[in-house]
């Protein structure tokens, strides 16, 4: 299972909670302000290394407190593995198994995470970043190449970008580009191979949730089928004037198509969620065949996100994902979701197992 126990310390509201959690479903019920949304909000960014709700990482810090710490037992693995999180203003230590980590990727690959919050619809509605973060984290997580590839093309990207800041000549500036190209080619294969994988869950879980065909379409950054070696050496103008790199993967998005037309700015709210809320699961879905049990899905008050029919449909899709799941609520039943295998009370930052 993906986490065994999980300490939490001086994060939010939560002075100090320590919870033996089950496999399946652990439910966190309390009233508002109590310390729920915190909770989730600290285990994502053990899997993470960054908040749902917060770009600020200060401000996850307990008021008056200089730092927060997050200690967790992932038993999804071969063997269980601590992973610990020491955050302070400006400085960050990751243990993994008793030893520094050198970074997130080290902590992710132990406790692959997953929220459904209320601002679930922004991945469908926003701007490509949510996207891309949703694309590069499925591939990452069941593509090992993928992190190497990744490391390799922002590499070659920011180099570039300082040559073009710094407004150096065209040799210092297409020095990068063979590196920055193959790097980039690689990576969009990448994210298309895994975007293949996913094709069948999501019109599975689609079909369960909208009543739909969902499907999802690869955009990668530059002219579809044009080298991007070609591209780079054609847009150095363009480059020059935005001093910065106009194409490549760091420019890809995925297109949300539902039912044949573009999801973006059509389908209403409630469809947005579901849209999305698809998209993760189907993930999870492919994350599971990969490396089973090791997957939490996080549900924050999804009673207040769903309507009852489609929150029904959702955990009807949930109950065949052999994930573990954190679901919090105000009250102690949410509709559909099964039996939990443990049930916390959430009062005033205290978490307490009933
Ligand atoms: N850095 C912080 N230090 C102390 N308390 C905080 C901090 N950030 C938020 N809080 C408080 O934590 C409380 C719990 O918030 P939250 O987890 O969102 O509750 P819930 O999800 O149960 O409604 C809120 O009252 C909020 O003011
Ligand atoms: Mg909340």
């Amino acid at each position: 299972m993906p986490l065994g126990w999980f300490r939490v310390e001086r994060f939010r509201c939560l002075s100090a909670a320590e919870l033996t959690l089950g496999s399946g479903v652990n439910l966190f019920v309390g009233p508002n302000a109590s310390g729920k949304t915190s909770l989730l909000e600290a285990a994502f960014f053990l899997g993470r290394g960054r908040s749902f709700r917060s770009r600020s990482r200060e401000i996850l810090i307990q008021t008056g407190e200089v730092e927060f710490r997050l200690t967790g037992e992932s038993a999804g693995g071969l063997s269980p593995t601590v992973l610990g999180i020491r955050a302070a203003r400006g400085v960050t230590e990751l243990r993994v198994g008793g030893a520094a980590a050198r970074g997130f990727a080290e902590m992710a690959e132990h406790f692959p995470v997953q929220v459904i919050d209320p601002d679930l619809h922004k991945l469908v509605e926003e701007g490509p970043g949510r996207r891309r973060r949703f694309l590069d984290w499925g591939v990452f997580h069941v593509e090992p190449e993928f992190l190497g590839t990744w490391q390799r093309y922002h590499a070659a990207l920011r180099q570039r970008n300082s040559a073009l800041r710094q407004g150096l000549e065209q040799r210092a500036l297409s020095a990068w580009d063979p590196e920055l190209a193959a790097a980039g080619e690689r990576l969009a294969e990448q994210r298309e191979g895994y975007l293949r994988r996913l094709a069948g869950p999501l019109q599975r879980i689609g079909q369960a949730l909208l009543g739909s065909e969902v499907q999802l379409v690869h955009v990668p950054g530059w002219e579809r089928g044009r080298p991007l070696l070609e591209e780079l050496a054609g847009g150095v103008a363009g480059d020059r004037r935005y001093r910065a790199t106009q194409a490549g993967p760091h420019r890809g998005d995925i297109g949300v198509r539902l039912g044949n037309r573009a999801a973006r700015g059509v389908v209403s709210r409630g469809q947005q969620k579901l849209l999305a809320a698809s998209l993760l699961l189907a993930q999870l879905l492919v994350l599971e065949e990969e490396r089973p049990g090791r997957s939490a899905l996080l549900l924050d008050d999804p009673a207040a996100e769903l309507d009852e029919a489609s929150l029904e449909r959702l955990m009807s899709i949930i109950r065949e994902l052999p994930v573990q799941l954190w679901v919090t609520s105000l009250k102690p039943r949410v509709a559909g979701l099964p039996e939990p295998d443990r049930v916390f009370h959430v009062e005033q930052g205290r978490i307490v197992a009933i």
